[in-house]
């Protein structure tokens, strides 16, 4: 039986890796294929060619996966000439017709992006999980997040006064706000699309245990390869793009090229941290200013904040919209918008003041 090329990244096309691998052997794939789909057809060919050919790796993905095994599958949309087709709606029949079980469709949502005038803007990706079988890996303990009444108690019956929520946290559920990797992100390479390191992390965490191979088909520029190492697990995987497999490569490595440049902002903080070496002397691949800042001076928001604030920000903008539909002034929230009028004290505010 063929061995796993543990902890490497193939420098070539997936579907050459995945026909050296052994059946069952996989204890996670977790991806986001590409889907710039090209012009040499006209466009719906295109995108029937792209599912057929995505479909081929997929069925790979599925034979490599072991019985306890899942399959998480990221993607956006396929947009032509203002049509749109959501891509995880092509994806779903093809995961269930490979005998698979559906568990979640996670809505990746997004605060920020362009802003269309001909539909609604797009504010979200998907990410599909399907599991091989019934017996699968969620260890929820391990990606639990705040509550958001953390002290909430019982207030009646045989459990009044004690907790009614778990001290240890929520489950995060399936809408997830992890900040894009674009301009200011410390993960940001020269890959357009690469995934948050975090995002990966929750998956990672939930799905499987240390010393699980997890498998990305389309590493990019390797988060999923080096978020796997970060939490002890081991990863394999394949890059077409030369320049893309350096990059992941890079990261892995953590050292600098013969230049002093990193691949990113996360890697040199992380190596002059581990080094003691003084920051000024590296430069990163996709840096704008003079000098590399040092990580103690930079603001980490966790995904938590980045939920409120887009809670907070669409329950403004509905509630604007219904006194726009009932003639009435629109409620001025000053740290949303950052104008207008003081608020008033409320009447009983004013009775207390
Ligand atoms: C959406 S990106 C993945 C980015 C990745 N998640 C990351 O965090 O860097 C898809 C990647 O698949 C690569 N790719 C496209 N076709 C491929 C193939 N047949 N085999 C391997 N890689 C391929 C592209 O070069 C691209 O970097």
């Amino acid at each position: 039986m063929p061995s796993l090329p543990l902890d490497t990244i193939y420098h070539g096309d997936c579907r050459e890796l995945l026909s050296s691998l052994p059946d069952a052997s996989v204890d996670l794939v977790v991806s986001s294929p590409p889907y710039n789909l090209g012009k040499e057809y006209e466009s719906k060919v295109a995108l029937q060619h792209y599912v057929d050919e995505q479909a081929g790796v997929l069925r790979e993905c599925a034979r490599v996966l072991k019985r306890t095994g899942s399959i998480f599958w990221q993607v956006g949309a396929f947009a032509d000439a203002g049509m749109l087709v959501p891509l995880d709606i092509r994806f779903f029949p093809i995961l269930e017709s490979l005998g698979l079980i559906p568990r979640n469709r996670i809505v990746w949502a997004r605060q920020h992006g362009l802003h269309a005038s001909k539909k609604f803007s797009c504010r979200h990706e998907t990410i599909l999980w399907f599991t091989r079988s019934d017996d699968y890996t969620f260890n929820l303990d391990a990606i639990r997040v705040p509550q958001k009444y953390q002290n909430k108690k019982h207030y009646r019956g045989d459990k009044k006064g004690e907790l009614s929520c778990n001290p240890d946290g929520k489950n995060p559920g399936d809408i997830w706000l992890f900040r894009n990797v674009k301009h200011n992100h410390e993960e940001q390479t020269i890959h357009p699309c690469q995934f948050p390191e975090d995002l990966i992390a929750r998956i990672v965490l939930s799905a499987t245990k240390p010393g699980d191979v997890i498998l990305d088909p389309f590493m990019g520029v390797g988060t999923v390869a080096v978020v796997a190492r970060d939490h002890g697990r081991h990863f394999l995987g394949a890059e077409l793009d030369p320049g893309y497999h350096k990059v992941a490569m890079q990261r892995l490595s953590g050292e600098p090229d013969e230049n002093r440049v990193f691949p990113n902002l996360k890697t040199l903080r992380d190596y002059v941290e581990r080094t003691g070496e003084p920051i000024g002397r590296y430069r990163f691949a996709v840096q704008v200013g003079e000098r590399a800042t040092e990580r103690s001076k930079a603001k980490v928001y966790p995904e938590e904040h980045h939920l409120a604030e887009m809670e907070e920000r669409l329950a403004y903008e509905e509630e604007a919209f219904a006194a726009d539909l009932r003639g009435h002034e629109r409620p001025v929230d000053r740290k949303l918008n950052g104008v207008g009028p003081k608020p008033q004290p409320s009447p009983e505010e004013k009775l207390f003041a």
